[in-house]
């Protein structure tokens, strides 16, 4: 294929999980923008009309899903109702995820259960679910949404940091299983990104000035910085690309 080619997901077939806003959405129109079929899945009553509707504006061709990713037949049912509807799952992005920080003091054994239940458990059972699919087709993308809280500490989020590190070690291991069957298993680490889940935080002047402090480019990400980061490994050329994770994070993790 020539260069001019690279990065087309024509033919394609993604499901994004908690699609409805943020990253999610910004990853879903990326892939219908590069010619990929996307079902844009969130959890029942979040609605997912107006990512759908930015799909279809890039011309492609859009299901909307519901997805709970923390219950087991929910899962089975939305990677069916791909299979049934499109004949195919050929990429995963495992974009849906928590975040209500607590410090190392106060987190409670409900706070490990909540946050290990949808950022860890529930990525994995869409994985698993989708992979049987992709080693039956003998190609497949698997995309984890990590984080930088997985590489390094971040004060006040001990129970996110960690269950954005075990992502990190579980998409190493996955790739190792199915590399053999042509599934790529990867994550992104983004730093910091206005969306619903940061943006209080984030209004805080201190915590702000905290964190453009740790960027060596100064700047928060974008959503569509981790969507392009997306797109690559979704795409034939990362085809040799397996088990890492890549930092979109300005350079924090890089002092
Ligand atoms: N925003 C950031 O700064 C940042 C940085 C690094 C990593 N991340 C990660 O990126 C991902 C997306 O974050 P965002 O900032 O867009 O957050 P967001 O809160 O805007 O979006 C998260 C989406 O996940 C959905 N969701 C939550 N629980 C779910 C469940 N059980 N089943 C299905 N969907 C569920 C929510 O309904 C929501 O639509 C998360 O995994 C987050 O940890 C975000």
């Amino acid at each position: 294929m020539q260069p001019k080619d690279w990065f087309r997901l024509d033919g394609r077939v993604a499901l994004v999980t908690g699609a409805a806003t943020g990253l999610g959405q910004a990853i879903s129109v990326a892939l219908g923008g590069r010619g990929a079929r996307v079902a844009v899945s969130d959890k029942p009553g979040v609605s997912t009309q107006q990512t759908a509707s930015l799909v279809a504006a890039q011309g492609a061709e859009v299901l909307a899903v519901d997805l709970d990713i923390t219950d087991q037949q929910q899962i089975s049912a939305a990677v069916a109702r791909v299979m049934a509807e499109c004949g195919r799952l050929d990429i995963v992005v495992n974009n849906a995820g928590i975040n209500r920080p607590v410090s190392g003091l106060e987190a409670t054994p409900e706070t490990w259960d909540e946050h290990f239940a949808v950022n860890v458990k529930g990525g994995f059972f869409v994985a698993q679910a989708a992979a049987h699919h992709m080693i039956a087709q003998g190609w497949g993308r698997v995309i984890f949404i990590s984080s930088q809280s997985g590489l390094v500490g971040v004060p006040g989020q001990p129970v996110y940091c960690s269950s954005k590190g075990a992502i990190i070690n579980l998409v190493r291991t996955l790739a190792v299983e199915w590399a053999r069957h042509g599934v790529t298993v990867n994550a992104i680490a983004p730093t910091f990104i206005e969306t619903n889940l940061t943006r209080k935080r984030l209004e805080n002047p201190e915590f702000r000035e905290y964190v453009l402090k740790q960027i060596p480019g100064g700047k928060l990400a974008q959503p569509e910085d981790v969507a392009a980061a997306a797109v690559f490994l979704a795409s034939d050329q990362a085809g040799m690309v397996t088990g890492t994770t890549l930092s979109v994070d300005g350079g924090w993790t890089a002092w």
